[in-house]
């Protein structure tokens, strides 16, 4: 996964990731994960979080998020923070529990 700084799109089979790498080279900004409707729920954004959270340990760098999920995909904002949470997520701003987390491991 290239992980210089700058921002681009990566597909991991059929989900698409938006990042941003910053130009320390050390926080990496995942702006939007997504799966196409008629793939989801068969594990395809549970790879491609494991790809880009291995990724970013092997590099040593942070991820941020801020988490919004689209309404249509039927995740509520408390399940998605759950399952970002289980990547080894946390919130990160006392007053905001959408900003979240993740050190490299
Ligand atoms: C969020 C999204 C990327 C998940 O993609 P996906 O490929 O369906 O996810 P997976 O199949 O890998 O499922 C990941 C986990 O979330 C669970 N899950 C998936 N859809 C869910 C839903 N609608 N409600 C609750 N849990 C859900 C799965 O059961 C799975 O849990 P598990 O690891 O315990 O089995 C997809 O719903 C999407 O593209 N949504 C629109 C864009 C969006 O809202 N992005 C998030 C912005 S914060």
């Amino acid at each position: 996964m290239n992980l210089t700084p700058g921002e681009r799109f990566i597909a991991v089979e059929k989900t698409l990731l938006h990042i941003s790498v910053l130009s320390d080279a050390k926080d990496v900004l995942l702006l939007f994960i997504s799966t196409p409707p008629e793939y989801r729920r068969q594990g395809y954004a549970n790879k491609a979080m494991e790809e880009l959270c291995c990724a970013c340990d092997e590099n040593g760098l942070r991820i941020f998020l801020y988490a919004a999920p689209d309404p249509a995909s039927g995740f509520s904002l408390e399940d998605i923070i759950t399952w970002y949470m289980r990547w080894g997520f946390t919130p990160h701003r006392k007053r905001n529990s959408q900003a979240l987390m993740r050190m490299p491991k």
